[in-house]
């Protein structure tokens, strides 16, 4: 084969991010409509080039990820060969066509990640399980963020809402239709120095950790059981709950705790930061019937894009 082509799209974490890097549970949304794409080939010119990756990126205003997860990417695409046994040949060419703003918390490095194991192993004709693919991708998170949960790294390819906790992710049990709204506050926010912030903090005071995880994984297990239920008022309060635990924790901005009290005057049933915080996106649980209010909110509150993914259904989009 010349070409191989790979497909991911964006997340949003519902409950447990944080709280996930030690252990705990977190419950994952994936958002097909925001998608990147790979094509692999071979470079038609074999100069001496720094290596293997030759990078272009479309749809996207910024290159910010290009050069800080180059590093990571490039060592993907090695591990790949490794792995494979595919060594020699000229170099390889990767076009990443991505849709995903970059640091907000939309798992938009996981997903180029992704896409780009989907499409070498497409160019190879390699079939590769979930979990080798789940593997190649966090050899790339782990340079990209430090060390990776990993719930970035499946939600990513994930047709369904999920529940991920030490790797193992199952598909989360959804019995109501609502919907939630994704917003962007525009204002990118660094995961890595989030985690490495919260990781200090845990250092200088003793039982913190403790006292952020116990409370995370009991939010989390509530909000699974109310979604499973169809308890959109339980769910959407554990949200809020979410947000003042990660807003307590200095993870929320200005700008974020705007846009969530702007979706909950509108009606919104919780809305919380999602993500590494420090920037970033808010996400807001809406019935179908409120969303347009609630979007109307999150715009006038400063977000500069919105998108909405519902609850059920998802299948259909993947
Ligand atoms: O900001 P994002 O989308 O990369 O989410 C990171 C989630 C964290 O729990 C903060 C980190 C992790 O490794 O799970």
């Amino acid at each position: 084969r010349s070409v191989g082509i790979g497909r991911a799209h964006a997340k949003a974490i519902l409950l447990g991010e944080h709280a996930v890097v030690y252990g705990a549970p977190a419950l994952a949304l994936p958002i097909p409509q925001l998608a990147v794409t790979a094509s692999a080939g071979w470079s038609s010119h074999t100069a001496d080039g720094p290596g293997e990756l030759s990078y272009t990126m479309t749809g996207t205003p910024s290159r910010a990820l290009v050069t800080q997860a180059s590093d990571g990417l490039h060592r993907l695409i090695a591990e790949f060969r490794r792995r494979e046994g595919v060594t020699g040949g000229p170099h390889l060419e990767v076009l990443l066509d991505s849709a995903i703003p970059h640091g907000r918390g939309l798992g938009s490095s996981a997903a180029s990640s992704r896409a780009i194991v989907l499409a070498l192993a497409d160019l190879f004709g390699r079939e590769l399980t979930e979990d080798a693919a789940f593997e190649l991708v966090q050899t790339a998170e782990n340079m990209a963020h430090g060390r990776a949960s990993g719930v970035d790294a499946r939600a990513v390819g994930a047709a369904a809402p999920l529940l991920f906790q030490q790797g193992r992710t199952e598909a989360l049990a959804v019995g109501w239709d609502g919907l939630f709204i994704v917003a962007d506050s525009g204002t990118a926010g660094s995961t890595k120095e989030a985690v490495q912030m919260l990781r200090e903090g845990f250092g200088r005071h003793p039982g913190a950790q403790e006292r952020f995880v116990g409370r995370a994984t009991e939010l989390t297990w509530t909000a699974r059981q109310a979604l499973a239920e169809g308890k959109p008022e339980e769910l959407g309060a554990r949200l809020t709950d979410y947000h003042d635990l990660m807003r307590a924790a200095g993870l929320s901005t200005n700008t974020i705790d705007t846009l969530v009290e702007g979706a909950l005057w509108a009606g919104a049933l919780g809305a919380k930061i999602t993500g590494g915080g420090l920037g970033g996106c808010v996400i807001a649980l809406a019935r179908p019937e409120r969303a347009r209010q609630v979007t109307r909110q999150l715009h006038e509150a400063g977000a500069v894009q919105t998108w909405v993914v519902p609850l059920k259904g998802l299948d259909n989009h993947a």
